[in-house]
């Protein structure tokens, strides 16, 4: 039998099933959610969370999501405050997580020694077969290398990490094409976003009745642990040269460039003209980034020019992630 097909698993009850037995047995599996595909092992396994670590090339000072079915299943893992439950209440299953008092149960390894621990129920059918059939409570970052593009097809999970990771479940395009929302909920400060996501600070400041903090997430060198380890300046980054434009600027057309708008334009000359979505919408376009990122990123262009996106409640999610897979290229 071909290797490759033994490694890619397809929703059916025997695949699940076989997917469930690994995770089980202390594997990691690359799993498709609404957001992006993640790396999924036993979250109460440390031999099975280190080896997501080993294949991601993950710094151990960066803590990793948990995932799970349910309320109560959140509830052996972490304090849920009386807002931490609306909040479940009203975005999970969905792309929030929230960041809450850990347990004892919680290994330090998971949480990188925070005191705090991220957790999250995706709404992704299959994810939330493999949640049941096997009883886990599932670690999971997004499956890309540390630093690279994230992964919204089970296409990029493969020839991100090739046989690094050998077992990947099929689930098709992502949904939301961006990583959850990362609330921080401890006691003793006032809430904030520490990642934007599908989630906005609004939807979730009409559910909590209170502001958010608008304070930055610090991420001083001497701080140890990070408040927000995943706000690193640099992240998401593609290996071509990325050079961003401000919105409605006009792209340069240079030779052996690719130029990417933000919606459909009205001048197609240029050969490498591409674009997020057709018409402006911007769920559309958060679908797609990834997916264009990654296909650009192995046509071999010398630069990729790429539109902000313009005011509005996604697009701040998606301009975060820009300016972070830009940043490396902007050093001297
Ligand atoms: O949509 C998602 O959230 C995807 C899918 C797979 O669920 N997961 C994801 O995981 O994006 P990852 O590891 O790529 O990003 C998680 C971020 C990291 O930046 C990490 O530093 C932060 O969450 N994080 C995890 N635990 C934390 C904690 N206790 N305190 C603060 N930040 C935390
Ligand atoms: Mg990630």
């Amino acid at each position: 039998m071909h290797l490759e097909k033994l490694n890619f698993f397809r929703n059916c009850p025997e695949d699940l099933l076989a997917v469930s037995s690994l995770l089980k047995a202390g594997q990691a599996v690359a799993l498709p959610t609404e957001t992006v595909y993640g790396l999924a092992a036993d979250a109460l396994n440390e031999l099975a969370v280190r080896q997501i670590f080993e294949i991601k090339g993950r710094p151990l000072i960066d803590p990793l999501i948990v995932h799970i079915l349910d309320v109560p299943q959140a509830k052996a893992l972490a304090e849920l405050s009386p807002a931490a439950e609306k909040l479940a209440q009203a975005f999970w299953p969905g792309p929030l997580t929230l960041v809450l008092p850990k347990k004892a149960i919680v290994p330090a390894l998971v949480t990188a020694g925070q005191s705090s621990v991220a957790l999250r129920s995706p709404s992704h059918s299959l994810f939330r077969k493999i949640l049941e059939i096997s009883g886990l409570s599932l670690a999971a970052p997004s499956a890309n290398p540390f630093g690279y593009i994230s992964p919204t097809r089970a296409e990029h999970v493969q020839r991100s990490l090739k046989a690094k990771a050998p077992y990947i479940l099929d689930g098709g395009s992502c949904e939301h094409g961006l990583e959850s929302t990362i609330l921080l909920l401890s006691n003793a400060q006032a809430p904030r976003i520490l990642r934007p996501g599908p989630i906005s600070s609004e939807a979730i400041e009409a559910v909590l009745g209170q502001a958010l903090s608008t304070e930055l997430p610090t991420n001083n060198k001497a701080q140890a642990p990070l408040l927000a380890p995943g706000m690193l300046s640099q992240h998401y980054s593609p290996n071509t040269q990325l050079c961003l434009i401000d919105y409605g600027a006009s792209l340069p057309s240079e030779a052996q460039t690719a130029r990417v708008f933000w919606q459909k334009p009205h001048d197609l000359s240029h050969p490498n003209t591409f674009w997020l979505s057709d018409d402006g919408d911007e769920k559309t376009a958060a679908h797609n980034f990834y997916h264009l990122l990654q296909s650009l990123d192995s046509l071999g262009f010398s630069r990729l020019y790429w539109e902000k996106a313009p005011q509005g409640l996604l697009t701040q999610a998606i301009n975060n992630r820009l300016v972070r897979a830009a940043a490396k290229f902007s050093k001297h």
